[in-house]
């Protein structure tokens, strides 16, 4: 996980490495640092806490850096202090290192160095990496050399850009299996290194990646690579104007709440020139596959985690209702370990809205191995999913800032539900049912409009419950998934425990935790499933627990049994979740207002997660 970025130009290095964290800091936000070079000596501050809390103390410094490489972290090895705070130092404070990943063989290696003297100042892995190459810069003063000698001694995935008080003018960087790019721009008066391209605020560089095992000495007029053997390489660079205007939370008062309400337009924008009524069929460009080759699928395995994988369980649910195609979604990291059955006719689909997640990149990388093409679904342009995927489609969401998914889960079930469209009119479906279908989910925005105007009671609903520590989320079939989604949100932002389970399996054992003390959240806009649901909640209510529904107009049978109904608009059991989610997201929110918590950086989160 976390962020890091560099910088060497004629800007003032500081500032633009205190703008580029900012915009990495949804990989992490537990602490931050800067280390900087002037005049040939080091300086650094960090801190725990977001980069606001770094940016204050070092405006009390007032630093004019050379160049600078700064860090936001997301904590793996040790807690979330100054001391564990990138960047970290060699004994003698003479390198200065940034790291995303983890080193697995750190305590190996920590032992060695420890018993030839090297002082460790903190709990991180990190610390290891950097006093390695001092270690091997004793040996033989070269750096370069003693950079590669020590990546080549680590176990697990990195990226690293580090910087030595001998050398006043470079930054080293470096990686392995994780994104990191550099941008210089037109006339070389700047250079930019960065885990995530998106970083490259307002500016138009020339971008390049480093893949797995290069190594980059950046120079203000020159970037060179070189590969594992330290042969220099050429890499081909691609042009970035990033037009990018920095997200802003306008009239509302979290990004979250923000990113809820633009729903009606981000769903319109992924389905907008998607779909043909003429053929009612989707029509998807960038899909790179062949009518034949996604003709002769016989199999389809969706790779996800998170949000995204509650998408890909929705998707994996209509693939086989309409499309007819045994599908299974599955957690990425549960997927690289099973040693998945993929033939030549299966297709892969990952799903990831930022596109770096590392759980999910592994699973394709897996995938890839054994021959699967990958369709992927993503939001951001230039990221690793992106780049990796024989096909990408991408939502169209635009920036989703919030930690917590909101606009970009519903974007991608829009998107899914047309690529589902697609394969079922390649197979079984008529034109009338793929017409049908389509006016169905062109009528979503209007939908997700009509729950959005209905806020006010779903904030009265969700205030009544929020003191409540513990809850319990039912649903079956696509309610099923979507309680899941709406149980994470609430888990995500408020910090309750909220477990989901098909209404089903509820007398198979859960059923013991029902209680007056616990509030029972049923989502029944399925008609398919309905009458078993009201069935289960009867029993629910034969125990005391309190009763919320999320329920279409017109389910009137609900109104005898539930304590609270949040009233939703009516549509086709596949395209029930966008309603649905919706009211739950506005559910989980405000609770999680009503408890004061963090809701656009909650707890131990992070946007993206770049570790495995
Ligand atoms: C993190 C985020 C989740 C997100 C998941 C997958 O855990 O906090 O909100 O769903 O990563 O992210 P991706 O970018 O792959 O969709």
């Amino acid at each position: 996980m976390c962020g890091i970025f560099g910088y060497l130009g004629n800007k003032n290095s500081l500032q633009a490495c205190l703008k580029g964290l900012k915009q990495l800091e949804y990989r992490g936000y537990d602490s931050a640092g800067i280390a900087g070079l002037k005049g040939g000596k080091l300086y650094f501050t960090k801190k725990a806490g977001k980069i606001s809390v770094l940016e204050e103390k070092i405006s009390l410094q007032n630093l004019q850096l050379d160049l600078a490489i700064g860090h936001t972290r997301w904590a793996t090895h040790g807690k979330a202090d100054d001391e564990n705070a990138h960047p970290h130092f060699d004994d003698a404070e003479s390198i200065a290192l940034v790291h995303n990943g983890i080193v697995e063989n750190y305590t190996f290696l920590k032992e060695m160095l420890q018993k030839k003297g090297f002082i460790f100042r903190s709990e991180t892995d990190t610390e290891v990496i950097v006093q390695l190459i001092a270690y091997y810069y004793q040996k033989n003063p070269k750096l370069n050399q003693a950079v590669r000698k020590a990546l080549k001694e680590i176990k697990g995935q990195f990226a690293i850009a580090l910087i030595h008080k001998d050398f006043p003018d470079q930054i080293i960087a470096a990686t392995r299996e994780s994104p990191l790019a550099i941008g210089y721009s037109d006339d070389r008066s700047e250079v930019l290194i960065s885990s995530d391209p998106n970083a490259f605020l307002d500016e138009k560089l020339h971008i390049l990646f480093l893949q797995t095992d290069e190594i980059a000495i950046v120079k203000k007029d020159r970037v060179k690579v070189f590969d594992k053997w330290f042969h220099p390489i050429v890499k081909a660079t691609e042009l970035l104007d990033s037009g990018f205007e920095p997200a802003t939370k306008g009239e509302f008062e979290h990004f979250m709440l923000k990113e809820i309400y633009e729903q009606p337009l981000t769903i319109q924008k992924t389905l907008l020139g998607r779909y043909s009524e003429e053929f009612g069929t989707a029509e998807l460009e960038h899909l790179f596959f062949s009518s034949g080759e996604l003709q002769s699928v016989q199999h389809v395995v969706i790779l996800a985690c998170g949000t995204s994988w509650h998408a890909g369980c929705l998707a994996s649910l209509m693939l086989e209702d309409m499309a007819r195609i045994p599908t299974h979604a599955e957690i990425a990291s549960e997927m690289r370990y099973k040693n998945p059955i993929i033939s030549k006719d299966t297709l892969v689909i990952a799903i990831s809205q930022s596109g770096e997640t590392a759980d999910t990149i592994a699973a394709v990388r897996e995938a890839k191995s054994k021959g699967a093409k990958i369709l992927g679904i993503c939001n951001v342009n230039n990221s690793t999913l992106a780049r990796e995927s024989d096909s990408c489609l991408f939502l169209k969401a635009g920036p989703e800032i919030s930690v917590c998914s909101t606009k970009a889960f519903t974007s991608q079930i829009a998107l899914l539900s047309l690529f589902t469209l697609f394969m079922a009119r390649l197979r079984h479906l008529d034109k009338e049912g793929g017409l049908h279908f389509l006016n169905e989910l062109k009528k979503i925005p209007r939908l997700v409009r009509n729950v959005l105007d209905n806020a006010p009671q779903i904030e009265k609903i969700a205030k009544k419950y929020s003191h409540f520590p513990h809850f319990f989320f039912l649903g079956r079939r696509y309610m099923y998934v979507t309680s899941q989604e709406a149980a994470l949100k609430l888990k995500e932002i408020s910090y309750l425990n909220a477990s989901a389970y098909p209404a089903g399996e509820l007398k198979h054992g859960p059923i013991a935790l029902i209680s007056p003390h616990l509030p029972v959240v049923a989502f029944c806009a399925n008609k398919q499933t309905y009458d078993k649901t009201l069935n289960n909640l009867m029993e629910v209510k034969a125990r005391g627990a309190p009763i919320i529904t999320f329920a279409p107009h017109g389910a009137l049978e609900i109104e005898r049994i539930a304590d609270d109904i949040i009233w939703l608009p009516a549509t086709i059991d596949e395209l029930a979740t966008f309603p649905s989610s919706v009211a739950g997201q506005l559910f989980a929110y405000y609770i999680a207002k009503e408890r004061g918590t963090d809701i656009d950086h909650p707890r131990n989160l992070a946007k993206s997660v770049t570790v495995e």
